[in-house]
């Protein structure tokens, strides 16, 4: 499906009946990394899963993507489906949105989902390291972002026990629109530290992430399950950054099990 919202052509998936549950994918990468979870909870769920702009199918804009715009993004494409509050996952850069969000629009906000993700900011090399990738994506194409990130992704022994699945996941990189690399390194790299945030969040939590996660470590998440009041914390042992495909089941599973208990 495709909306106009908030001055670009937003494309998104929406299944299912009952409570919302939007999924915000990470950099990179889109809509497609949600697929297992989609098909996994449409059953007893609405499942809404977006393109970030200039993702997947999202139309690019040019300049910085700030995580504040990535958010009002989302708030539009509640608006325009009515659907009320909901339950809001986020994977790495969608976690980094998702705290943004949740400062601006917390009454759209039941319950938090926060997937190999974390609350602080880039230090200045990151930024600078930021930059730079930006740049050499505006010479170059894809190929900078596809030879740092493809290999840090997964786990090996992820892609060892599933054939295809590194190519998937290269394609869908591939898919993401110059100006959105540039764009979404940009905004992440001037995105605010959320670790204050995390103390004042009055919803339910779930945290997730894969024990060898090689681009966030998950010391991450059970430091912000430390702090925030309702969190539980679920680590997925020998998975790497990208837990709803490598380990979709277990994810899955997870993800059920929170939900229900959360969902009244
Ligand atoms: C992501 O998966 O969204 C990125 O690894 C986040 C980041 O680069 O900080």
């Amino acid at each position: 499906m495709q909306a106009h919202i908030n001055g670009f052509q937003m494309a998104f998936e929406d299944n299912g009946k009952g409570l919302p549950v939007l999924f915000i994918h990470g950099f990179p990468l889109n809509r497609k990394i949600w697929r297992p979870q989609a098909e996994a909870l449409r059953e007893k769920f609405r499942v809404i899963t977006p393109d970030v702009r200039g993702h997947g199918e999202s139309e690019a804009t040019a300049g910085v993507y700030e995580m504040e715009l990535l958010a009002d993004d989302l708030a539009a494409l509640l608006r325009h489906l009515q659907c009320g509050p909901a339950f809001i996952a986020g994977h790495s850069m969608g976690g980094y949105i998702l705290f943004a969000f949740y400062r601006e629009y917390p009454e759209w906000v039941r319950g938090l989902i926060l997937v190999s993700t974390r609350a602080v900011a880039d230090s200045a090399e990151g930024k600078a390291n930021r930059e730079a990738l930006a740049q050499r994506v505006e010479q170059e194409g894809h190929q900078p972002v596809v030879e740092k990130m493809l290999g840090p992704m997964m786990a090996e022994a992820s892609v060892r026990a599933k054939p295809g699945l590194k190519n998937e996941v290269e394609a869908i990189m591939r898919e993401t629109t110059i100006p959105g690399l540039a764009g979404a390194s940009r905004g992440m790299a001037a995105r605010l530290d959320s670790t204050e945030l995390l103390a004042q969040i009055n919803v339910p939590v779930l945290i997730i992430a894969g024990t060898a996660d090689a681009l966030i470590p998950h010391a991450e998440s059970e430091n912000m399950a430390r702090t925030i009041p309702d969190a539980r914390l679920h680590l997925l042992t020998g998975v790497g950054h990208l837990p709803s495909l490598e380990k979709p089941e277990e994810m899955n599973r997870a993800l059920k099990g929170w939900l229900s208990i959360n969902k009244d």
